[in-house]
């Protein structure tokens, strides 16, 4: 019997235009760009305009995409959208995309998942193709961090930004595409990065926007902390579980959170900085978009080429963390 797999095909991204630097920061709040630059690796980010949606971004990394790949999107059979700043509480940002690019006969659905949005939505796309009924899934990851930011807030502020990625995933043979992934949540570690207010367990109201609950509250010591241990934890295992180590991926691309939690894992893993992709400097942290978004810049600077093995990690929100290994397959 064969095994159906399932390989990614095509990618889209996109960050909206307007760029907050680190000089605007230093206007806004007490920072300076050196310590931003030395803490976190981040010279700059893209902010959407008042008004722009997550299902914006989203819809424009789609046609990002069908600029690379053409095909007639009336073929996608699942929209899967990673996301913490969805349009609104419902209906889901998946339902929205489906809409604006009137995409017939398909359904859809959005993983919440933080930081680790792109790999839990790029996990559960591959499961529905593996499964012989789907032939082409969209898988999108997009954040509006800007919506939930306190910019008075300068340990906050200063790391996010808005950007969104999208590939197509469809089936490929045995040995080719998505190899493995490992996952694992745990919620103890809600309670160093939430987002108290809008929920059912604290309505909006005056009181949640006096208490400034509908913005990020994030303890980043801890955050941190967890991410460094999780992501080498989580990488490791999912290249030990393939018989594999550091030396046999050629592109490692981690979440973008901060740039020191990306060599620390790299270092873990005996990767040389060469196959290890950063793009935290020009996009921050852009939750479910670094993701594809460093794909873009890995294929750009010719550091993933077709037949690679690439490696893809995050820790976000939760806690949640995951790993997937990969051949890239174009
Ligand atoms: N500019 C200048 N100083 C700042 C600052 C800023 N933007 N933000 C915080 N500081 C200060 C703190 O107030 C603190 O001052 P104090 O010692 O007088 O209290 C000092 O810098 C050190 O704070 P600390 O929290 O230890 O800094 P840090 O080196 O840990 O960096 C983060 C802070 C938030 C950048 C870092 O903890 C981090 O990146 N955490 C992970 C966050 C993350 O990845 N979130 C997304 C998860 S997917």
């Amino acid at each position: 019997m064969t095994t159906t797999r399932a390989k990614i095909t095509a990618l889209g991204t996109y960050v909206p235009p307007r760029v907050l630097s680190n000089a605007d920061l230093e206007k806004m709040v007490d920072t300076t760009s050196e310590w931003i630059l030395e803490r976190v690796g981040i010279r700059e980010r893209h902010i959407a305009d008042k008004g722009v949606a997550a299902s914006d971004l989203a819809v424009a990394a789609v046609k990002n995409l069908l600029e690379s790949h053409p095909f007639d999107l009336q073929e996608v059979d699942l929209i899967v959208v990673g996301t913490v700043t969805p349009d609104m509480m419902y209906p889901s940002t998946a339902c929205l995309v489906q809409h604006k690019l009137g995409i017939q006969n398909t359904w859809g659905f959005d993983v919440s998942a933080g930081c680790s949005g792109f790999v839990y939505a790029l996990n559960t796309g591959v499961k529905f193709v593996e499964s012989g009924q789907y032939k082409k899934v969209l898988v999108i990851g997009s954040d509006v961090n800007s919506s939930m930011t306190d910019y008075t807030d300068r340990a906050v502020c200063i790391i996010f930004g808005d950007g969104a990625g999208a590939v197509l995933l469809e089936p490929c043979a045995d040995g080719e595409g998505v190899i493995d992934h490992v996952a694992q949540v745990e919620g103890m570690g809600g309670q160093y990065l939430f987002m108290p207010g809008g929920g059912s367990l604290n309505p909006a109201s005056h009181e949640t926007v006096d208490q400034k609950m509908h913005y990020i509250h994030q303890d980043g010591k801890n955050v941190f902390k967890y991410a460094v241990k999780k992501m080498a934890e989580m990488t490791e295992r999912v290249l030990e579980r393939n018989k594999l180590t550091g030396k046999d991926v050629d592109c490692f691309i981690a979440h973008q959170a901060n740039r020191r939690i990306i060599t620390a894992t790299a270092d873990r893993l005996g990767m040389p900085l060469e196959k290890v992709i950063i793009n935290i400097d020009r996009f921050g942290n852009t939750t479910a978009g670094t993701i594809p978004i460093a794909m873009r810049t890995a294929i750009d600077e010719g550091k993933l080429r077709k037949g690679d093995m690439l490696l893809i990690a995050a820790v976000g929100a939760g806690f949640t963390s995951g790993a997937t290994l990969m051949r890239w397959e174009f």
